[in-house]
């Protein structure tokens, strides 16, 4: 993706750990300018791999921290809070680290950049802290988009799933939701797919997308076969020996949590990393294995530490500092898989500069069919809406009024046909009653079309 000349985005990341996520942002093309985490261990890795512009510091100290970033105006503040209160094999009790959540809040809020991006396990959006962190942000202006995302849609061979909280001022909730959900690769990534074919022999077929391998044996069918897209094995490309034994071995285990399976096979991908993921089967599991295991466990290989760090997206020449192997183990764990980060950070860049434009969630047709219009005309009416917003850059309004002056002052608005003008004016404004319709329904968890509320009738606004 390529995005507008001149264009750019800096961000400062709180709880930046060793960098996974700073990683990303980084490769997506955000200019990372600072960097906080309270862990010296993780801040020297951070240096030492990423940049100087990490510092320790413990952001409990908001009087000494909000001064400083302030001072710093960045466009974007990104990060993922500790989660131990919040994991499910933690405590489940929030407390201290649960708090650092409403501390992220709050230093964002006090800061106020354009762009907000909260990294978090998926029960920290039930959370308590999570309750009172997103009071802060939308009396602060901020639209949310919140998406339960899986890493090995995103890049990386793991089955992490994360709650991923995208906010950027004056925005509607959910703005950047379908573009999150569109850049989700239709299968999830596979060991297989990241640690490569046992081949003697390789093919070599450029990956067209983050979630496909490029190397392929003679005996197995390519995705896409056509001469032209072999190309000659890049000189960089040489097995590890650990990622033969994988691939050889063909199943690994990983120490469940909550009874799960303890067994994948190489053709699926691996689930969270932990700081314990490469432990061997205690005794405990192999007298009495799940019983979906496609192995049994004690035959299956262990990942490498490298392997575990390249799962969770570090680059393959990412140095790991620390005196203890726990250290080590613990950063990786922690980190959000670069790739991930990498695919938020592309998705921020291309709508601020206005390359995307978010899909009408919801029934639009039927709301406005309901509200008297025929079907054609529903149709010309999303069809307006669409342009209406491609005309914004692809910016939803949580503010009506706003909007409508903000597209009376897009470039080349005024030489377009009065009608045109009229009827794109009178589509947003459908649009944000249907937006807002929706927000006021009550919630149901089997709602079906014939129990479902009945819509607000239509009260236009003089639009034209
Ligand atoms: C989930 S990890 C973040 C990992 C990081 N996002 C990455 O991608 O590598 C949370 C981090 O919060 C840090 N942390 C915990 N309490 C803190 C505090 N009071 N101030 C600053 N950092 C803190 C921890 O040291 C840890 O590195």
């Amino acid at each position: 993706m390529t995005f507008s000349a001149g264009f750019s985005v800096q961000a400062v990341e709180l709880f930046c750990g060793a960098g996974g996520m700073s990683r990303g942002l980084i490769d997506a093309g955000i200019e990372v300018i600072r960097a906080y985490d309270a862990w010296p261990v993780a801040v020297e890795n951070y240096r030492h791999n990423i940049g100087p512009h990490a510092e320790v510091a413990d952001l409990k100290n908001l009087l000494s921290i909000i001064p400083e970033i302030v001072r710093l105006a960045p466009d974007m503040i990104c990060g993922g809070p500790p989660c131990q209160d919040y994991s499910l094999a933690g405590r489940r009790q929030e407390g201290e680290n649960a708090s650092m959540t409403v501390a992220f809040a709050i230093i964002a809020t006090a800061v106020r950049p354009e762009w907000i991006v909260m990294e978090n396990v998926i029960q920290a959006s039930k959370s308590q802290a999570w309750a009172e962190a997103r009071a802060m942000l939308k009396r602060a202006g901020y639209g949310l988009s919140e998406s339960r995302t899986n890493a090995s849609l995103y890049g990386v061979p793991q089955s992490r799933r994360r709650f991923i909280v995208t906010a950027r001022l004056g925005e509607r909730d959910g703005f950047l939701q379908s573009a999150v959900a569109d850049a989700a690769s239709a299968r999830p990534m596979t060991l297989r797919d990241m640690f490569g074919p046992l081949i003697k022999s390789p093919l070599y077929f450029p990956a067209t997308s983050a979630a496909r391998r490029s190397l392929y044996s003679p005996d197995e069918s390519a995705p896409t076969i056509r001469e032209r897209s072999i190309r000659p094995v890049p000189a960089t490309w040489h097995p590890h020996a650990a990622d033969i034994a994988l691939i050889e071995n063909g199943y690994v285990y990983s120490r469940p949590v909550r009874g799960g399976r303890g067994v994948r096979t190489i053709d699926e991908p691996f689930p969270t990393v932990t700081r314990t993921s490469w432990e061997r089967p205690a005794p405990k599991y192999l007298g009495n294995p799940h019983p979906d295991d496609p192995a049994p466990a004690e035959l299956t290989a262990t990942l490498t530490r490298e392997q575990a760090s390249r799962i969770q997206g570090f680059p393959e020449d990412w140095q790991w500092i620390a005196r203890t192997q726990r250290d080590i183990l613990q950063m990786i764990a922690n980190a959000v898989p670069a790739p991930l980060a990498k695919a938020i950070g592309e998705i921020i860049l291309a709508r601020q500069a206005g390359q995307t434009v978010p899909a009408i969630e919801g029934r639009f047709l039927d709301w406005l069919e309901h509200n008297g219009q025929r079907r054609t005309i529903a149709r010309n009416i999303k069809a307006s809406a669409m342009r209406a917003r491609r005309l914004l850059g692809g910016r939803t309004y949580a503010d009506s009024a706003r909007e409508l002056a903000d597209l009376d002052a897009v470039a080349g608005f005024a030489s377009l046909p009065k009608n045109t003008r009229s009827d794109l004016r009178r589509a947003l404004v459908l649009l944000a009653q249907f937006e807002s319709s929706k927000k006021s329904r009550p919630k149901t968890t089997r709602q079906t079309r014939a129990t479902e509320t009945a819509p607000e009738p239509i009260v236009l606004a003089d639009a034209a």
